[in-house]
């Protein structure tokens, strides 16, 4: 009897995930390019993430993301760990190959790859960047700006011993700067990027004074509910070109499901149509 092939699995694994995007986004991918395959949301609490990721594989899992709260205790479970997310410090794909489990951080990338859709012409490399924050997030965003180019990054954050911690990690071109003194940072950058939740509904309002905001800076959110944040709204309004948080989220699931399902898929309108209605 032949045997017919089985279908991959793949799968979100977080706690909570019921909240997750990715389900939609990767049945959007698989309906799109008519491939088999299911992508499901995985509840696992701390304890049990270890024992569920190894089983994984002997279910048919080709491979999975990872979310809040077991992004850093991936990198010391996987047997093969990216040089980004190592440094990084925190893996959100791992991949089932060869009976290995390989864990790398797509954040920076689909950050980096959504200001370059939205915004052809921008360069890291063209001038410093002032980051707000100094989380999980900020560290995706700093090594990514990093290996673009950025000459230098100004690091602002509430605490700042947390943004003197991450300028020790990632060396010099990284410079803690005060929270409550950015207003010349904020005028003298080429890319303005908050990373901390700040603006997202539900959440405290970013109240900084945004005044020095000026045309030919590019101004991104990594937050995207709402999609025109305050930061964005006040940006666009000053002559900024502005680039919104959703398309971070779609772009860092495009190496997953490459490796995963064979076909390199595209964000495109009507992807982000689907997530947002
Ligand atoms: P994530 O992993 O999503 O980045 P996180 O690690 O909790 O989340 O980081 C949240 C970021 O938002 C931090 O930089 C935090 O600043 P602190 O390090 O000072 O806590 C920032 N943040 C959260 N609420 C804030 C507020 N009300 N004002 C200023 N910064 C805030």
């Amino acid at each position: 009897m032949t045997e017919l092939p089985r279908i991959p699995l793949a799968g979100v694994i977080g706690a909570p995930v019921a909240h997750s995007k990715s389900p939609l986004l990767f049945r959007h991918w698989l309906d799109t390019y008519r491939l088999p395959g299911h992508y499901v949301p995985l509840h696992v609490d701390p304890g049990d993430f270890e024992e569920v990721l190894r089983s994984l594989p002997k279910l048919g899992f080709v491979g999975a993301n990872v979310t809040i709260p077991h992004k850093t205790a991936l990198i010391g479970i996987a047997d093969d760990v990216t040089d980004r997310a190592r440094q990084i410090g925190a893996a959100n794909t791992v991949t089932f190959r060869d009976g290995r489990i390989h864990a790398d951080n797509t954040d920076g990338y689909g950050f980096i790859e959504n200001l370059l859709q939205s915004a052809p012409e921008w360069s890291a490399a063209a001038g410093p960047a002032l980051i707000l924050g100094a989380g999980g997030a900020a560290r995706a965003v700093i090594h990514a700006m990093l290996e673009a180019g950025a000459p230098e990054i100004w690091l602002a954050n509430r605490s700042r011993d947390k943004a003197e911690a991450l300028a020790d990690h990632f060396g010099a071109r990284v410079i803690p700067v005060d929270w409550a003194g950015i207003a010349t940072h904020l005028h003298a950058a080429h890319t303005v990027i908050n990373t901390t939740s700040l603006g997202m509904a539900g959440k405290t309002e970013l109240t900084l004074d945004l005044d020095g905001l000026h045309s030919g800076q590019l101004v991104t959110d990594i937050v995207y509910t709402p999609l025109e944040t305050r930061l964005l709204r006040e940006a666009s309004a000053r002559g900024c070109k502005t680039v919104d948080g959703l398309g971070m989220l779609l772009h860092q699931a495009v190496p997953g499901f490459e490796r995963w399902f064979g076909q390199r898929p595209e964000v495109t309108e009507a992807l982000r149509r689907t997530i947002l209605s």
